[in-house]
């Protein structure tokens, strides 16, 4: 019998459904969150944002536009292709999108969909999404598993009070994830009995990472806490300082207004370099200079060769600007944001070329975060130097260091 509504026979691999709709992030700001579905199968992802931006981030759009692109242009397009083949997804976004910066779709919804996909895909070929990003990525490892960069005490974006640095980490010198986390609670326990010899209950809060506010005077002050903590705290391994200093935030135009001084570029070089004389520990350092700034980033590298200089604001994810930095032997390592170019293709495209250059990679979540763990998976399949996911008491941020303990069992 002949059927006149018979269709194509679907390939159990075509993408059937893309749906999205608005949820709240950790701030109690709304953002993006996104499902692929595969016939049973599907993956959902919710987007991070963040607070300190890079200026060369791709556009985030509201939620609420996010969302409609993705119902009216992403979704028509892409339903039928094949779920497996993440580079003609990716390629596809962008040319929906036809900007450099998916100014028309918005880098929210274009990443929404991309990891979307990608967590799809695992599900399709039933891997876990670390394996899954591992056949992606298909390039040397840099680590056996992350190192964990915890930040215990937030300051400048990500707080009301304290220190205009903005992270305060500790880094337990060890793959062993386990190791590390236990390591780090250890420290974060310690450094609360530190803080509460020095300061009232009522002057210690919480900032946007999950980690301690504090009225501190000096920028030293913090990082003597965190020493302190780290040297009082039983830990298998080393226990090293880092920080992210992001420098943008107190540029003023022409100047660095940093703790009541006014410092040119190298004046600010000169005021880090003596917080790292202060502390041997400290040897991983991110944004010591501001995102136009490339000369700051060189000089403070040269200066201080032994410790892990890392772009954040600087390189935003995106493999042009990286290319620019190795050349201009401003960095050692990379903050790598999914967010901040807009789907998984570019950024391991971006991991790929830090990766032949020894530049580190440190995957990192944003200020505003959600519940999504997808951070881990990509750290651990891609097997990076290290996982940046603020303190584990804060339950966005603990979800990815469990996610990461699951995985590394
Ligand atoms: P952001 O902060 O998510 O607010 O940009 C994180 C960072 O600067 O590393
Ligand atoms: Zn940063």
């Amino acid at each position: 019998m002949f059927n006149f509504f018979r269709t194509q026979p679907v390939s159990p691999t075509a993408i059937t459904d893309i749906t999205a709709r608005v949820v709240q992030d950790s701030r109690r700001k709304p953002t993006v969150s996104v499902t692929v579905h595969v016939g049973a199968h599907s993956g959902t992802f919710s987007v991070p944002s963040g607070a300190s931006t890079g200026e060369r981030e791709v556009v985030a759009l509201p939620a609420k536009e996010a969302v409609r692109a993705i119902k009216r242009i992403i979704a028509p397009a892409l339903i039928g292709c094949s779920v497996l083949d993440q580079a003609a997804i990716d390629d596809q976004l962008h040319e929906l999108d036809g900007t450099a910066n998916f100014a028309s779709l918005g880098g929210n919804a274009a990443l929404g969909v991309s990891v979307a996909a990608t967590k799809a895909a695992a599900s399709v070929k039933e891997l876990e999404t670390w394996e899954y990003i591992e056949t992606l990525f298909a390039t040397p490892a840099q680590a056996k598993a992350p190192r964990l960069f915890v930040n215990l005490i937030n300051g400048g974006a990500h707080a009301d009070r304290g220190s205009q640095i903005q992270e305060h980490q500790v880094i337990p010198e060890t793959d062993n994830v386990h190791e590390a986390f236990r390591v780090a609670s250890a420290v974060q326990r310690t450094l609360r009995d530190v803080l509460h010899e020095e300061f009232s209950d009522a002057d210690i809060g919480i900032g946007d990472e999950g980690g301690f506010m504090v009225p501190t005077q000096t920028l030293e002050a913090p990082f003597r806490y965190l020493a302190r903590a780290a040297a009082e705290t039983e830990a298998g391994c080393a226990v090293s300082l880092g920080s992210d200093v992001a420098a943008c935030s107190f540029w003023q135009g022409a100047h660095y207004e940093l703790a009541g001084q006014s410092l040119d570029s190298a004046g600010l070089t000169t005021r880090l370099n003596a917080l790292l004389a202060q502390f041997p520990t400290l040897t991983y350092v991110e944004d010591p200079a501001g995102e136009h700034d490339t000369e700051g980033f060189s000089r403070f590298l040269a200066d201080n060769p032994a410790c892990t200089v890392i772009g954040d604001d600087l390189t935003t994810t995106n493999p042009k600007i990286l290319e620019q930095a190795i050349a201009a032997r401003a960095i050692s390592g990379i903050i790598i944001k999914p967010n901040q170019i807009g789907t998984v293709s570019d950024t391991l495209a971006t991991m790929r070329l830090a990766y032949q250059h020894d530049v580190r990679c440190v995957v990192s979540h944003r200020s505003g975060e959600t519940m999504d763990d997808f951070i881990a998976d990509l750290a651990y399949g891609t097997k990076c130097f290290g996982l940046k996911a603020g303190a584990p008491t804060a339950k966005e941020r603990l979800a990815k260091y469990q996610r990461l303990l699951t995985i590394a069992q």
